[in-house]
């Protein structure tokens, strides 16, 4: 008898029902046993954009004596006999029967690969599985360290160095999505070991932001973080990074004045004095930032350069949903008919782009048709649009040489930003 573990996913008709005749089927196969089923989950569609409801998504641990590949066989009937047809590519179908775990076995073929490979990647498998297989789960990221306190950290990178290991890091807030994980990939290919920050930096946030409700979850980004090559999470608390008395503060100036600046008074102060702090604590030899947040790496940058930092700043593309929208850590704050309308911010900079690209080179005309594109959405309330040097932010009346594209804008009241450069 193997003992099993199945993710299921439904997202078309009686999704709930699915999920039900799914798992009575499963444990009507030849002396199979259901042991264990999670609560079912609501999660988004990922890869594709549905116009029907999102997910929702189980995991079952179950006992077989059927081996995988005539597990799998038996999976495919049941997910056919409940009406799921053959498609090549991601479509919204009404179940979805996923071999998660086989024992300890590890399966490779075109058709199976086992442990599922976007096991500890994606959130519709790992909540769920969560429930039910807690320990498992918890030994996915067991190789990688998690550290909270400075000394500790330091002693860390002080043994790598050492050995003449190089650094990595990547700082992020957590909520951890695809983006990120492209730059931990990124920095654990470039370097011998890849650290992770994980920390909510309260003084980048306005006092009407969003610092209470930002999502933290350090099982969940653990995870993830060690599934795309993270050798080691630092996670220090508010009271670790600033202390009581604490003072000292590092500020860029011009470059911090426009954009998001404007309604984010004080948010880049606190996004290098954090860095600054983080990169004296880590000492990394590259830090990884992502294009999305041009202005933020602009500034890292810029900071790194005027403070003599023995460092390399590598930006790396904004990574996008399959209709364009950004990934980002907001992103899941938005309804579902907020989630299609924030495809938009990502349409006008295509629109942008093609006036560009049939020689359009007045940035007023180019702005107008990109605030007219979004605010046909409801649920959209620009901050921003402007084209600006793509060195000094400064807005430009005519595009010549390297230039940036940037908007803001709330979608209900999600702020989403994104932008585009053109040479
Ligand atoms: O981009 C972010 O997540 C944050 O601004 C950063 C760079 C981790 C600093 O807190």
């Amino acid at each position: 008898m193997a003992v099993c573990y199945l993710g299921l996913g439904s997202n078309l008709g009686n999704r709930r029902k699915f999920i039900r005749l799914a798992l009575e089927r499963v444990g009507a196969l030849e002396k199979t046993k259901v042991i264990k089923v999670s609560q079912l989950y609501e999660t988004e569609p990922q890869g594709f954009i549905a116009a029907s409801p999102g997910f929702i998504n189980a995991a079952a641990k179950i006992s077989t004596p059927l081996s995988a590949l005539k597990l799998l066989k038996e999976l495919k009937a049941i997910e056919s006999e409940l009406g799921r047809k053959k498609f090549k590519g991601l479509r919204s179908r009404p179940i979805d029967l996923d071999i998660l775990f086989y024992g300890n076995k590890r399966i490779s073929l075109p058709y199976l690969k086992v442990p599922h490979p976007r096991v500890t990647e994606r959130d519709f498998v790992l909540r769920p599985l969560k429930d039910i297989a807690g320990p498992l789960i918890k030994s996915l990221s067991a190789k990688m360290k998690v550290i909270s306190k400075i000394s500790s950290m330091r002693e860390f990178i002080r043994a790598q160095k050492i050995k003449g290991r190089t650094i990595g890091f990547v700082p992020t807030m957590g909520a951890l999505h695809q983006g990120h994980l492209s730059l931990i990939r990124q920095a654990k290919k470039d370097n011998d070991r890849c650290v992770v920050s994980i920390f909510v930096n309260p003084i980048q946030f306005g006092p009407k932001e969003d610092y209470k409700k930002y999502p933290r979850d350090l099982e969940r980004d653990s995870i993830l973080a060690r599934s795309a090559g993270c050798d080691c999470v630092f996670f220090p608390d508010a009271g670790e990074m600033y202390p009581e008395n604490y003072l000292t503060y590092v500020f860029v100036e011009k470059i911090t004045d426009c954009l998001c600046a404007r309604l984010r008074p004080g948010h880049f102060k606190g996004v290098t004095t954090v860095v600054s702090k983080l990169f004296n604590i880590i000492g990394p030899d590259i830090a990884y930032f992502g294009q999305k947040d041009y202005q933020q790496a602009l500034v890292i940058k810029k900071m790194a350069e005027d403070l003599n930092m023995p460092l390399k700043i590598k930006v790396m593309p904004t990574i996008r949903e399959s209709d364009g929208l950004a990934m980002s850590s907001r992103n899941a704050y938005l309804s579902a008919q907020e989630r299609l309308d924030a495809a938009v911010l990502h349409q006008a900079l295509q629109k942008a782009k093609e006036m560009i690209f049939q020689g359009e080179r007045n940035s007023r005309k180019i702005i107008r048709e990109m605030r007219k594109m979004i605010l046909k959405k409801k649920s959209a309330k620009i901050d921003y649009a402007l084209v600006a040097d793509a060195r000094t932010l400064v807005p430009v009346n005519v595009i010549r040489g390297k230039t940036l594209i940037a908007l803001a804008a709330r979608i209900g009241k999600t702020r989403l930003i994104d932008n585009m450069v053109v040479c």
